[in-house]
């Protein structure tokens, strides 16, 4: 038995221990009313949470912004994709290992233990899924990871696109992905989001589809996403990432479409860096700033997470895989400053990704569960999103998987 003491659990004002019996947390009471012999760690009024959800990434780019040929000139998605499509051949399977596992580090360094990965399958070789494949079978023990099939460049839009995505959903691939907005007509883009559901109903899969992301005010796949995530009852199994064109919509449109989100069940995902990086290059001043209606989506009753989305690629040169930046500049973009939207700023990047990944149990810090939590350098949620604050301590069933000490100042200012 070990007892993590003196805990600042979320929205509580005292402090409890978290008792750990193997792999499971035995109880969670108000410190010191529980006395058995165990080992004590004690985490002096640090809050702890949930582990981090990372619920939008590339892992099977990252780090690639650093190969001369991935450079582009105007910052804009498409150009990104189609520097992407000239150089990726060059990629092996040992190479994008290598780079994975480099982010997958970066990630549970700062509390990720839910990774969500796109891995681009608009490839006759599949290079990248046998890479990811293998990376998620070797990491099985340290990390929970769902891979989606992810057609880069279009389900049409690529010849064999569509195949190359069923093609991996047999291999393994956990999620079906899309890319309407880049398919060469409305009509394609639409038979894609259809695509993509049938694949999904066939397989028993979820569905995640970059939607709609681009400053057009006419591209409007969410709606189909959303029709048919009703009509087809997947519901809350799919996911519309990004919908950065929702900011351009006009008022009455999205006001009609809210109550059409929620009713579907449909988990949105932002992106906050780079969906604030990558829009609004063509407007010069003044300029959209490419971040989806987080607020209103959440007012009606709507689940959105936030996630990186990019490390170190063609589509995004920073990103760092500390997903409490995200929080700080989604709430910045989104105007979410009331004490309350600031008190609930941890949720994106943590029960809200759950639930995108659809994970309905054993996730919450609670009696019973695994025993699987992060340690933040900060004694209240306001603090650690202010502060960035670090994560200190990552446990996973029981285990520690990361440990580090927070800052010290060796010689103070006053
Ligand atoms: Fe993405």
């Amino acid at each position: 038995m070990k007892v993590y003491k003196n805990a600042k659990l979320r929205h509580q004002s005292d402090l409890y221990d978290i008792w750990v019996d193997n792999d499971l947390i035995y109880d969670i009471v108000p410190t010191g009313s529980l006395e058995i012999s165990a080992e004590e760690i004690d985490l002096n009024g640090n809050l702890v949470c949930e582990p981090y959800v990372e619920s939008h990434i590339h892992l099977d780019y990252v780090y690639t912004s650093d190969i001369p040929e991935m450079a582009t000139k105007s910052g804009t998605l498409f150009e990104s994709i189609e520097k992407w499509s000239d150089s990726k051949k060059v990629l092996t399977i040992q190479d994008i290992k290598e780079r994975a596992y480099k982010g997958i580090k970066a990630e549970m360094r700062n509390g990720v233990q839910y990774i969500r990965t796109h891995v681009d399958v608009t490839d006759p070789k599949l290079t990248a899924l046998k890479a990811m494949l293998e990376v998620k079978e070797e990491m099985k023990d340290k990390l929970y990871m769902q891979l989606i099939a992810f057609p880069q460049e279009g389900y049409y839009a690529y010849d064999g696109g569509a195949q190359l995505v069923e093609e991996a959903l047999k291999m393994g691939a956990d999620v079906v992905g899309g890319i309407p907005h880049y398919e060469f007509t409305k009509e394609l883009g639409e038979k894609s989001v259809k695509k993509a559901f049938e694949l999904a109903q066939r397989y028993d899969k979820l569905v995640d589809i970059h939607c709609d992301e681009t400053d057009d005010k006419e591209s409007r796949f969410v709606e189909n996403i959303a029709a048919e995530a009703y009509y087809t009852g997947l519901g809350s199994r799919a996911t519309a990432s990004h919908t950065c064109a929702m900011s351009t919509y006009n008022n009455a449109y999205a006001f009609k479409m809210m109550n059409k989100f929620r009713k579907s069940g449909i988990n949105f995902i932002s992106c906050p860096t780079e969906n604030c990086y990558l829009q609004g290059r063509y407007d010069g001043y003044p300029r959209r700033r490419g971040i989806t209606r987080i607020d209103q989506l959440v007012e009606s009753g709507c689940n959105v997470s936030f996630a990186q989305d990019s490390i170190s690629d063609p589509w995004y040169p920073l990103g760092n895989g500390n997903l409490i930046h995200q929080v700080d500049f989604g709430l910045h973009l989104g105007h979410m400053m009331t004490p309350e939207q600031i008190n609930n700023g941890l949720d994106y990047i943590t029960i809200n990704g759950a639930k995108t990944l659809s994970i309905t149990e054993g996730y919450e810090l609670k009696k019973g569960n695994r025993a699987s939590f992060i340690v933040l350098d900060a004694p209240s949620e306001s603090e650690a999103i202010r502060e960035r604050a670090s994560v200190v301590l990552s446990v996973r069933n029981g285990k520690v998987l990361m440990k580090k000490e927070p800052e010290k100042i060796l010689q103070d200012i006053f």
